[in-house]
């Protein structure tokens, strides 16, 4: 499991400093390539030769001292790495860390990192407990840094309480589950993500399009790569960041999204379409700007392929799932779609709704199955309501029975 992988030790000064060596020793025999930075403080625990001749690598201390091995030695050191693990961490990296200070090597390669970090904290218990510790973890916390809690004992300073490394078989064990194949809903599943609103051009200045932000797909997105999957988000325009860990597709017409989504469709295994595509495009966007002399101008516009309809033409094993943005008679609309789109659910939204539709972070939605049956939930954040729809998802691919509305009067 940790075959090949490379792993950092981050080394801070802690008296515990003299249980990583054991971690070390057991990542390297585990098949691991191990490297470690240490700060100053941590050496005067253990020697940087002891890292070094159990790991079979040179071992960092000075931001500027280790120039013969790396070219800039906190962003290699970052680059080199599947996950990092800080052990032990004082109070004072922790405060740093939380904070984004970066005064030495340590600190510098965690802001220049961005994959998954563990921290195993060590130290006496009052400093442990301290709510400027606490608040520190916290802030980590949210961030997704992992937080191995110390242990109850007795401590080096000679206090009884909580404070202690855990010990290096309890670091490693961790470390193996983080490298475990994921048992998680969407593992192993590919899923096609649209979000945003498509840009039809009327000459290279203008456009016509629409007020999605992409909030509703991007949250759908994440939620489907949390849950496991392989994802591919095609956007139309949005001003969001595209999110981590999956295959981001900018897209601006409807044209340009059907032809990226007829080239994935093959080979995912569910498709939600949250994006707002344009229903018509311009027949003859102009190639210079239109000048204004006219009182009045007429475009000539033409209907764009509907692609989630062409998704249920061409669907086999696939779930389908679409969205209806509607405004009045949702209920009966929005079954209209899913039974003309051939789909396994659609999500209505009435997009006049306060706190709903377009724009805002939450969204008032009602799921309704093939079949007929209708889920109805109230105002929730769009990151809640993309979590429902994938765990609908999951349930249809991984034919679970969860959600007895899929299976009424099919
Ligand atoms: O992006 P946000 O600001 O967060 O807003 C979210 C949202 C309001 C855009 C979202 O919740 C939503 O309702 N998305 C669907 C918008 C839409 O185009 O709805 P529709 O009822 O016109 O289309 C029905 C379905 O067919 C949709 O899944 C749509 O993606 C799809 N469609 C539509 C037209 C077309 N030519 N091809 C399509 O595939």
């Amino acid at each position: 499991m940790l075959d090949k992988k490379n792993i950092l030790i981050g080394v801070t000064g802690g008296i515990a400093a003299y249980k990583v060596v054991e971690v070390a020793s057991r990542l390297k025999k585990a098949g691991a390539n191990v490297r470690v930075m240490m700060t100053r403080a941590a050496t005067e625990f253990v020697s940087p030769r002891t890292f070094q001749e159990i790991t079979g690598n040179a071992v960092f201390v000075e931001m500027f001292g280790d120039a013969a091995h790396f070219h800039v030695a906190h962003v290699a050191l970052a680059d080199f790495a599947d996950l990092v693990l800080i052990a032990p961490a004082t109070a004072n990296f922790l405060a740093k860390a939380a904070h984004g200070i970066a005064d030495d090597l340590l600190t510098t390669t965690i802001l220049a990192f961005d994959k998954e970090i563990l921290i195993a904290p060590s130290m006496n218990t009052k400093m442990y407990e301290n709510p400027a510790t606490q608040a520190n973890l916290a802030i980590l916390k949210a961030r997704g840094v992992k937080i191995l809690e110390p242990a109850s004992g007795n401590l080096a300073c000679g206090v009884v309480g909580k404070g202690r490394l855990p010990e290096p078989e309890e670091i490693f064990a961790t470390i193996e589950k983080i490298f475990a194949p994921s048992t998680k809903a969407l593992s192993g599943k590919k899923i096609l993500v649209t979000a945003g609103g498509t840009v039809e051009a009327i000459d290279p200045v203008r456009y016509i399009g629409n007020r999605s932000s992409g909030r509703m797909g991007y949250e759908i997105a994440k939620s489907a790569v949390n849950a496991g999957a392989e994802v591919i988000l095609i956007s139309g325009k949005s001003e969001l960041e595209p999110p981590n860990d999956l295959k981001f597709i900018k897209i601006e017409s409807a044209l340009q999204m059907r032809e990226a989504v007829l080239k994935d469709f093959d080979s995912v295994d569910a498709v939600i379409m949250s994006a707002a595509v344009a229903d018509y495009r311009v027949k003859n966007p102009a190639a210079q700007k239109i000048k204004k002399s006219a009182d009045t101008l007429t475009l000539e516009l033409v209907k764009n392929p509907d692609i989630l309809k062409e998704l249920g033409g061409l669907k086999n094993s696939q779930v389908l799932v679409g969205f209806a943005a509607e405004t009045q008679n949702i209920l009966e609309y929005a079954n209209k779609k899913l039974v003309e789109k051939n789909l396994d659910f659609i999500v209505a939204n009435d997009v006049t709704a306060e706190g709903a539709g377009f724009g805002v972070s939450t969204n008032i939605a009602s799921i309704i199955w093939r079949g007929g049956n209708v889920e109805n939930f109230p105002k929730m954040s769009k990151a809640d309501l993309a979590e429902k729809i994938i765990e609908r998802v999951a349930s249809l691919l991984n034919n679970d029975k969860k959600f007895p509305a899929a299976n009424v009067n099919q």
